[in-house]
Order: structure tokens, then sequence, then C-alpha cells
């Protein structure tokens, strides 16, 4: 069946096929160029999409003959995927780049990358091509699937290549994908952001929002569950939104039809926007036995005025009944959140409303950040009269208030019998999480990494839990 690619982004065949001819191109070039398997580090910093993008660039790259190694002193090329949602994961990416410069004057052969989030912002990109000359190729998020091409440019003529154009963003189906994990899987059902939170970049360096073809997400969905997966997380910046402006279904129903496929696995998903999430929605959460019940809904701010100034689109009045709504459906539910403390303006009056609004609800953990400015957007034009010392004071009480409300919530589980994917195993103790999302461990052995277990909680300290294997 043919289909309108104007309206779903989506990336020809024929673009997608070319592709494939450059990765034939840079197979044969290394192959003549190293005279041993070349070894690619990919390292990804910020969010699950990003890590959802590496998985994608690492699949093009093992597709091109390289193999994989942690470490830059061993490899041949190193690629930064980047995060530029707050200064501090920013000043990261550059203080690891400025550490290979003496690793690539021993190997001048290494091939050093940067993409990703960062690369989308032009002060980012001009700074790195003026100041870091060893970096030899740079792009952006729109241009992932075009790696064979750039490389092959890299290899083939020496010269620095900067592919960092802006875009309303793209689709690419079909890219060979190289999993971080057997069990645990990253499922992107939609890319970009529309909604402009004041204070936030990723609408600037992700293009705007659109939605992957539901069935491009099932199938990928059954790949996983074939291989083996038991925990799929369906990824977007706002996933409620998913299907908007594409004729596509919406997201309730896409939970349905992944719930649908066979297999002894369980769903994910993240992250929510409150603004779009529905009654509807966590209905089909409610009613879907392979969905765990944990929500993850970021309220930014308790206090409405603040939340208008985010542009975020609902009132603390709405984000209450939502919760209240999830727990009548899901009476187990576990919900986890994210805070921005010392937003432009905000006062101590206001905040206090994000801490009344932390105790009334009972996050299972939270996520807390001190505002950051980003260029480009809205808030960093804001008067921001609040020392950094004082908010990190907020911070503080921010994060010893949810401390007790955290072990309150771990004290009320003990004696009760969980669901446990084992994720690994550490002296002879087994680290997984609940369905809630809630860590945990236990005395077992690695047999049981990737299946799921019943574990009675016998201790609860904190967010972090302790129990034994209940059967
Ligand atoms: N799309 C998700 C959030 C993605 S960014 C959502 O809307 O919920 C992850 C978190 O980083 C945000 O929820 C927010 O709490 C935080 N964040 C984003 N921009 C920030 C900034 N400029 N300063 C501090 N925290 C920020
Ligand atoms: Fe940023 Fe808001 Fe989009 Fe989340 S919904 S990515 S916070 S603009
Ligand atoms: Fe960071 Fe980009 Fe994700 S800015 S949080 S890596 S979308």
């Amino acid at each position: 069946m043919l289909r309108d690619l104007t309206q779903t982004a989506e990336i020809s065949f024929d673009e997608i096929k070319q592709q494939r001819e450059y990765m034939n191109l840079v197979k044969s070039v290394v192959e003549a160029r190293y005279d041993h398997v070349p070894l690619a580090m990919v390292h990804t910093f910020g969010c699950q999409g990003n890590v959802a993008d590496s998985e994608r660039l690492k699949g093009q790259l093992a597709a091109m003959g390289f193999d994989f190694t942690d470490d830059a002193q061993q490899a041949d090329f190193v690629l930064y995927n980047t995060c530029a949602v707050r200064e501090h994961a920013q000043d990261r990416v550059f203080g690891n780049v400025g550490a290979l410069k003496p690793i690539k004057e021993a190997n001048p052969n290494l091939i050093i990358a940067l993409c990703g989030c960062m690369m989308q912002q032009e002060h980012v990109w001009q700074k790195i091509k003026k100041s870091y000359p060893f970096v030899k190729l740079v792009f952006g998020t729109h241009a992932i699937h075009r790696l064979p091409e750039m490389l092959y440019r890299v290899l083939s003529t020496g010269k620095r290549v900067f592919e960092v154009a802006n875009s309303d963003g793209t689709i690419a189906e079909g890219l060979p994908v190289r999993r971080d994990g057997s069990f645990k899987g990253w499922l992107p059902i939609m890319y970009g952001c529309n909604n402009f939170c004041s204070y936030c970049i990723v609408p600037y360096v992700r293009g705007r929002e659109r939605s992957r073809r539901s069935e491009a997400v099932l199938a990928e969905a059954r790949e996983l569950i074939a291989s083996g997966c038991k925990e799929i997380t369906l990824l977007g910046q706002n996933v409620n939104s998913y299907g908007k402006g594409s004729g596509e279904m919406d997201f309730a129903s896409l939970l349905r039809a992944v719930n649908a496929l066979p297999g002894d696995f369980k769903i994910r998903f993240m992250t929510s926007h409150p603004k779009d999430c529905t009654p509807a929605l966590l209905d089909a959460m409610a009613e879907c036995e392979k969905v765990c019940h944990h929500l993850h809904l970021p309220f930014q701010s308790g206090n409405d005025r603040v939340l208008k100034a985010m542009n975020r689109g609902y009132t603390r009045a709405k984000y209450l009944s939502l919760v209240d709504y999830a727990r009548r459906v899901m009476p187990d539910i576990s919900l986890t959140s994210d805070v921005i403390v010392g937003f432009p303006g905000e006062t101590y009056e206001e905040f206090c409303d994000t801490l009344s609004l932390i105790e009334t609800v009972g996050f299972t953990s939270l996520f807390t950040f001190i505002y950051s400015p980003r260029v480009g957007t809205k808030a960093a034009g804001l008067p921001d009269p609040v020392s950094r010392e004082e908010k990190g004071r907020w911070f503080k009480e921010l994060t010893d208030c949810q401390e007790q409300i955290a072990a309150a919530r771990s004290q009320a589980m003990l004696g009760t019998v969980q669901t446990v994917l084992c994720e690994e195993v550490k002296d002879g103790r087994v680290n997984g999480r609940t369905d809630g999302n809630i860590m945990i461990d236990f005395a077992g052995e690695e047999s049981l990494i990737g299946t799921y277990v019943r574990v009675r909680i016998t201790k609860a300290r904190n967010w972090l839990l302790s129990g034994e294997l209940a059967e």
C-alpha cells in the first residue's frame, strides 16, 4: 500500500537503500585500513530516547564491520551521543571530549565523532568547530540514519564533516539495531516534541512531534518478544499524544494493541504529559494485564502561576484529579515524577506548593532538578532573582521531604509479595525492579537474570527494598 510520506515524515525506501550502499563502501574501506576488526566506542548521555538512537547507531556500525568496546584507548572510532537538557549534562560532555585529546594524540588514526541533541545547537557546534579540531565528525538528531554516508566522507576525504542542519524531523524505519540488553527493550513510538515548555530545549533540538506507524511499532515489538525480551518500554517525549495529526490510532489503542501481542512480557511507557493524560488511557493501563502499574507523570511545579509560566497546559487541580483517577482504577499504582526547583521568578511560597503537592501525592520516587537556563528558550529571557544558593536550599528541602515519603511508602510494602524482573547479580544478590519500578535485591543466582520471580519484602530503606524469593 502506498503511503503519503509527507504526512508521516518517513524517510523514503530509496534513501535508506542508498545508506545501505554507503555501509558496504565503509565496510570495504575499514577492511583495507585496519589490520584488525575495528572497534567503536559509543557512549550515550541523556534520556532513553538517546539510548534508543544509540542502539540504531550501533546497529549501523555493526553492519559496517565494527565491533564494540567501552574503552576509548582501544577504540578506532569514538562516538558521544549528547544531551542538552541542562547545563550540567553539557558540561559533562565537554569534559569527556577534552579527555579524548591525549588519546587522539597517542592514536592519530582514532576518529572522534559527536552527535545528538547538543549538536543541534549552533553555539555548541561552532564551539566544537573552533576549539576541538580533533573532533572529525559532528551530526545532529536529524542525521542518525545517514551515519554510513558521513563516515564514508570522513574516511575517504580525511576532512571534518558537520551535518547539523535543523529540520522539522523525519522518521527512519528499517535501520539495523544493536540492542544493549537482551531482556529489556527500548521501543520508540514517536519522536520530537511540540509542547515548548518555556524552560525546555528539547523541541528545538529534536524537531516537531511525529509518530511512527503503528504497524512499524507492532512489528518491532514482535521482534523484541521473539528475541526473548521480557520488558518493552514504549518511548516518546509525550507518549500520550501518540498518533495526533497522522491519522494513526491513539496511545490508549496502541497500548491495547501491544498488550494483545502473544508472549510472556510486560509493558512500560514514558514519558506521559499530564496535559494529554486521559481517563481513557488510565483505563487502558488498568485493563491491560501486561502493562506495569507504574506511571511516570512529571508535574514540574505544584503552583498554578509557575505552571502557566512554564507553559505546561494543566493546573495543580487537574494533575491531582488525574492522580485520584489513576489510584481509583489501579489502587497499587506507583507514581513517579520530575520536578524543577527555582524556575525564574518562582517565590518560596510558590515552591511550598510544590512541597505540598509531593506530600499530597506520595510519589514512589522523584527526579528533581534545579532550573538550568537554556539558550533560545523563553524562560532564559525571564528575570531570575533568586540566588543559586537559595535554590540549593529549596532543593534540599524538597529532597529531604521526598526521602521521608519514600521511606514511609517502602515501609508500607514490608511483608508484601512483588513480581520482580531480575536484572543483574552482584555478590550473590540479585538486583531487580518491581512492577512499580522500585529497586529490590535478594539472595539468588545468575540463572535468574531476565526472568520474573515473586519476592517477599523483608527490609525497607528509603526507596531501596530487600527481600527473599517467595516461592
Ligand atoms: N518530555 C518530558 C521531559 C523530558 S526532559 C516531559 O515533559 O515530562 C526531562 C526532565 O528534565 C523534565 O521533566 C524536567 O523536569 C527537566 N528539565 C527539562 N529542562 C530543564 C531545564 N531547563 N532546567 C532544569 N530541568 C529541566
Ligand atoms: Fe520538554 Fe515539555 Fe516537550 Fe517535555 S513536553 S520535552 S518538558 S517541551
Ligand atoms: Fe537530553 Fe535530548 Fe533526551 S536533550 S533528555 S537527550 S531528548
